[in-house]
């Protein structure tokens, strides 16, 4: 295989890409009524047993439905639209020359639909490529990457858009060729959104319809139907809620649930998108196993950095200690106020000299953010990596402000 190739699958967090196929046959189509602002709203639905999508939730938790809507988990996988696609189709920003003066890429609306093209050549001898923008994967907070469709067969798109920058190459692409090549396997959507009907191999074969997008109260929840009927019936009374609330997990669970797509690619030990939350997810999937003593990547691997932290080894901390996922969470001073949960200002080294200022950022001292080389990419002959928060909570022996 390709080394381009190899690298396609093991795009982003991949210790150990599998070709695993996920095959489970699964239900029908429902057409849902549109608007169009690219997420799940928009898409057919895909009817799974006892699944009934984030719609049926607002009547009664209307303000969790509003702010959930408004993270990177919800908006981690769109259909492409003008207010989904982060990246300029007007001509003052549309195209992305490479190093090679023979190759550009061109972005273009037409009404509804949106393309990339690849223009090879020296006019009037040119060759194109077109294909048209199918998936949109990344919230773009940082940034995202596009994919298309070849029949049922989803490929990655080259150019991508990197938040900081505009259009790149996407990462880990040569800059200077084209390659339409890389093929999209069933982990990249298991972590990515709620669900794919994945069809026999080849890996990147799926039912175009059948992709849930987003990350939906039902991937941690469980099926909501049953939750549902039970309080819209009159006679609520009994003490079971038929859904799954990790809170009343173990720690354990609650740790697999956040692991699930926090603790790097793994191995499929059953077809991808059968865990459900609240099982043992090493039942499932074989995580990285990583070498204790070997540096970890701060891109994808919250849970091994935060294992290692002494906070995490002495007490009962897990991800939602810190993290409320119903809603963007990004005031450096609010998390603050979880490390003083558990510490007193005064416990700080730092303190005597500097006083009660450190309270409002424990942060940026004591979880660094670092650069990562998983995601690399090449922009001008420039290598650009962007900066991830590192969890493994200590002392550092460098500035806050790292460069
Ligand atoms: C007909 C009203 C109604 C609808 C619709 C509804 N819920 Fe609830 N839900 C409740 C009530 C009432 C409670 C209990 C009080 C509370 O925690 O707010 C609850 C509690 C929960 C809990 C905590 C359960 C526990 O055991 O602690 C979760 C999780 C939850 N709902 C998720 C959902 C999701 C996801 C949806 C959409 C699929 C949904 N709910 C739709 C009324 C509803
Ligand atoms: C990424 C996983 C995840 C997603 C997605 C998610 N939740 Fe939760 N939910 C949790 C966790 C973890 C808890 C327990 C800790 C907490 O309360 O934050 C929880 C708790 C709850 C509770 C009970 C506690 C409370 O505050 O009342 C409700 C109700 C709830 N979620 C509703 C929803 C709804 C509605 C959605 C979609 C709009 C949703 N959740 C999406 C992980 C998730
Ligand atoms: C189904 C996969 C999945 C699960 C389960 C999941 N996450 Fe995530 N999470 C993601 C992805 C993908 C992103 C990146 C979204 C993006 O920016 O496009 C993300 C982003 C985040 C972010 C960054 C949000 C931001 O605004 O920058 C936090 C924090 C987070 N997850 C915490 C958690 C916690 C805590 C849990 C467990 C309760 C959890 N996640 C469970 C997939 C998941
Ligand atoms: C094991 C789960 C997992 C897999 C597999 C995975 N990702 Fe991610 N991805 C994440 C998480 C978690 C984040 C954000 C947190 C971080 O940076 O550590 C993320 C971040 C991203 C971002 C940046 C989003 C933003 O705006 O910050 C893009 C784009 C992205 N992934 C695309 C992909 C594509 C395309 C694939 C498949 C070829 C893929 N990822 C495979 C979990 C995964
Ligand atoms: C759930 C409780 C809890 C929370 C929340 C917590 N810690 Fe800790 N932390 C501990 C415990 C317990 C220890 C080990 C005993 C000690 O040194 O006090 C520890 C140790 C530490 C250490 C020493 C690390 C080392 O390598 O020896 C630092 C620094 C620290 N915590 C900073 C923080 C910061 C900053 C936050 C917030 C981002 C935080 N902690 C959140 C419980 C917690
Ligand atoms: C002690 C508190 C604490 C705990 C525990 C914690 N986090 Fe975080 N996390 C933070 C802080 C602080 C940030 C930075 C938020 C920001 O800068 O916007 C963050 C950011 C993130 C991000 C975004 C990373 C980035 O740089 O884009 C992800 C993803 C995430 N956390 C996932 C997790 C997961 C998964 C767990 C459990 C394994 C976890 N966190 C446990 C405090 C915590
Ligand atoms: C300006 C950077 C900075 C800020 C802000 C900061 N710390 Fe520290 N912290 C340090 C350094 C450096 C040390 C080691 C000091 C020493 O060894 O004398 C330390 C030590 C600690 C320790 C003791 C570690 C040990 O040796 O056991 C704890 C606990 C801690 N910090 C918690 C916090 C908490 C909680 C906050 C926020 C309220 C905070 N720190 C804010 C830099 C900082």
């Amino acid at each position: 295989m390709e080394v381009s190739m190899r690298r396609a699958i093991m795009f982003l967090l991949c210790a150990a890409a599998t070709h695993t196929p996920a095959q489970i046959s699964l239900p029908s189509v429902e057409p849902k009524s549109s608007v169009a602002d690219g997420t799940v709203a928009d898409q057919p639905s895909l009817r799974r047993e006892g699944y009934i999508g984030d719609k049926a939730c607002e009547s009664c938790h209307e303000e969790k439905v509003r702010s959930f809507h408004s993270t990177a988990h919800f908006l981690t996988s769109r259909m492409p639209n003008q207010g989904s696609i982060l990246g300029k189709f007007t001509p003052d920003g549309n195209l992305l020359k490479t190093s090679n003066p023979d190759l550009f890429f061109r972005m273009d609306a037409k009404g509804s639909d949106f393309f990339q093209t690849a223009v090879e050549g020296i006019p009037p001898y040119t060759t194109s490529r077109t294909e048209k923008f199918g998936l949109v994967i990344g919230s773009g907070n940082k940034g995202q990457t596009y994919l298309y469709w070849k029949g049922d067969e989803l490929l990655q798109l080259p150019v991508s858009y990197w938040t900081e920058v505009g259009w790149v190459n996407s990462p880990g692409y040569r800059d200077g060729v084209a390659n339409f090549e890389r093929p999209i396997i069933p982990r990249c959507l298991e972590c990515h959104a709620t669900y794919s009907e994945a069809l026999p191999p080849p890996p990147n074969r799926y039912r175009p319809a059948g992709v849930v997008v987003g990350i939906t109260c039902e991937k941690c929840h469980g099926p909501g139907e049953s939750h549902v009927q039970h309080y819209r019936s009159k006679s609520a009374a009994s003490a079971n809620s038929a859904i799954l609330n990790p809170a009343h997990f173990s720690r354990g669970r609650q740790m697999d649930l956040c692991a699930w797509c926090h603790a790097g690619h793994g191995t499929a030990l059953q077809p991808w998108f059968s865990y459900e939350p609240g099982e043992q997810l090493d039942k499932y999937i074989d995580l990285p196993h990583p070498d204790p003593d070997a540096p970890i990547d701060v891109h994808g691997s919250q849970l091994e950095l935060l294992r290692k932290s002494h906070c995490f080894e002495s007490s009962a901390m897990t991800c939602i200690t810190c993290h409320d996922v119903h809603a963007p969470q990004h005031n450096l001073a609010e998390f603050s106020q979880r490390c003083l949960g558990c510490h007193s200002v005064r416990s700080c080294g730092v303190f005597p000299k500097r006083g009660q200022e450190i309270a409002s950022n424990c942060i940026d001292c004591h979880m660094p953010l670092q650069e990562t080389n998983l995601i690399v990419f090449d922009l001008n002959g420039k290598k650009v990596r962007p900066r991830v928060r590192n969890h493994w909570i200590k002392v550092y022996s460098f500035p806050a402000e790292q460069k």
